[in-house]
């Protein structure tokens, strides 16, 4: 089938590219030339492992373009998903100008039937001022609305939108729903297709529902990490009994600096705001805004406590700046916090991560005392305290021998309960982490 994106952020990327890969004609629109031209050479300008090379592919197999012009990728396609981006307007609630705009170009240049499915995570309400836009300005027009709600994780992406636990697809007739399942068929070859229908309010909630319900899970656990650390217990163990029982489930139960990224943040606070807007009290939700950013703090302090002294003057070493692994992405990250918060009480911060470090250094310019380095062990070197932020695989291997030979002080924070307690131990350093008396 032929399918339109538009919006090659990484939403639209990542779905666009996968779409190309189970077989259909896609076409990505954006209206940043210069995006488009690096994507047609097959630059990608964000980093998702797997996907350049996946791109290659449906490129060779002449599966997908990419263009500024709607009106040319609309031609043929029934299919029309807006992509593009919901940032956080500074009271929380989700900048819809974007998409408002995108739905009026469609409206504008469009010449046949569209299916118009939102893919961005959008509040409730947004299919039906999609379509009135649409109605306003081109009355003629046949057109149907939908909402299917993307759940990848950055990092994973690929695996996440060719294994979805769930596809969610919000629509409002028939033909819609047929439209979109022949879309998805592709994705279930010789298995029952895994794909919930609702109506599209009902859809448009699922995705905020799920973000806010995994962030609680993870504030849940680090409070019960905090709650092991006062008490002596041992938050691994913890949550692996836990996860045991079904009705819990074992992932999203791991505890660490907070959780951050361009989604949970982002989506609980538009989550209160629809709340608000509706007379809703969403107290449970608020409490979790409340423990995150308490969580940060918390870190600040747990890094005092493992020196064992004042920070001013320290040398610090942070693992990690990017939100989590396998990203570049520092957004709402809660390493780039730490190291601010460090810098202000008068630290010195050797700061390293594996593709964050760009991005890092525009978003803490203001702030004195940082030096970067590509390489761990440059930034380690000399340092008073290691504290391991990002779950990047090479910390959990790090080099615990060399690392003896450029430090004196041996000491371990491990914000990820990435390392292995005994061994760093054996090895003569002192061992701090989360969830652990
Ligand atoms: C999240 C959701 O997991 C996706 O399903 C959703 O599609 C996406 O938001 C979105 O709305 O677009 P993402 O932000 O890429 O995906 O990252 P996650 O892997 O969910 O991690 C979010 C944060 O929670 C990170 O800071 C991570 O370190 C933290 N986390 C996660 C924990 O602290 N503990 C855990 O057990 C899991």
């Amino acid at each position: 089938m032929k399918i339109t994106v538009i919006g090659s952020g990484y939403v639209g990327l990542v779905s666009g590219i996968c779409f190309a890969k189970i077989g259909h004609e896609v076409v990505c629109v954006d209206n940043d030339q210069s995006k488009i031209d690096k994507l047609n050479q097959g630059i990608i300008p964000i980093y998702e492992p797997g996907l350049k090379e996946l791109l290659e592919e449906a490129k060779s197999a002449q599966k997908i373009s990419f263009t500024t012009d709607l009106e040319a990728a609309m031609q043929g396609s029934q299919a029309v998903f807006i992509a593009v981006g919901t940032p956080q307007d500074e009271d929380g609630s989700a900048n819809m100008s974007y998409v408002f705009a995108v739905a009026k170009e469609i409206a504008q240049k469009a010449q046949d039937y569209k299916l118009i499915i939102t893919k961005s995570t959008v509040p409730v309400g947004t299919g039906g001022k999609i379509a009135k836009i649409v109605k306003d300005i081109n009355p003629n027009l046949e057109f149907s609305i939908a909402s299917n709600p993307e759940f990848l994780r950055e990092g994973v992406a690929i695996d996440d939108f060719m294994n979805p636990d769930r596809v969610v697809v919000g629509v409002e007739d028939e033909k819609s729903k047929e439209i979109l399942s022949q879309i998805y068929s592709n994705l279930f070859v010789n298995e029952e297709p895994r794909v919930v229908y609702s109506d599209i309010t009902t859809a448009e909630l699922i995705k905020y529902a799920s973000n806010s319900f995994l962030a609680t899970k993870i504030s849940f656990i680090n409070e019960m990490a905090d709650l092991c650390e006062a008490v002596g217990g041992d938050v691994k163990q913890l949550s692996y009994a836990m996860g045991l029982d079904t009705r819990i489930g074992e992932k999203f139960l791991n505890p660490g600096p907070g959780f951050g990224g361009s989604c949970f943040p982002k989506d609980i606070m538009a989550v209160l705001n629809i709340a608000k807007e509706n007379d809703v009290n969403l107290s449970l939700i608020n409490s979790v805004i409340t423990s995150n950013k308490h969580r940060k703090v918390h870190m600040v302090e747990k890094i005092k406590d493992a020196l064992g002294s004042e920070i001013a003057g320290k040398k610090i070493a942070v693992l990690g700046l990017a939100f989590k692994a396998n990203t570049d992405d520092i957004r709402y990250s809660p390493a780039t916090v730490i190291v601010s918060q460090l810098s202000q009480k008068g630290a010195k911060v050797a700061a390293t991560d594996l593709q964050a470090i760009e991005n890092s250094k525009q978003e803490l310019a203001e702030f004195d005392n940082i030096t970067y380095h590509e390489d761990t062990y440059s930034a380690i070197e000399g340092s008073d305290l290691i504290v391991i932020v990002t779950e990047w695989k090479i910390y959990k291997d790090l080099d615990l021998e060399k690392v003896k030979t450029i430090t004196k002080a041996r000491k371990i924070l491990d914000l990820r309960n990435i390392l292995d307690a005994k061994k760093v131990k054996e090895a003569g350093f002192e061992y701090y982490s989360i969830g652990q008396k």
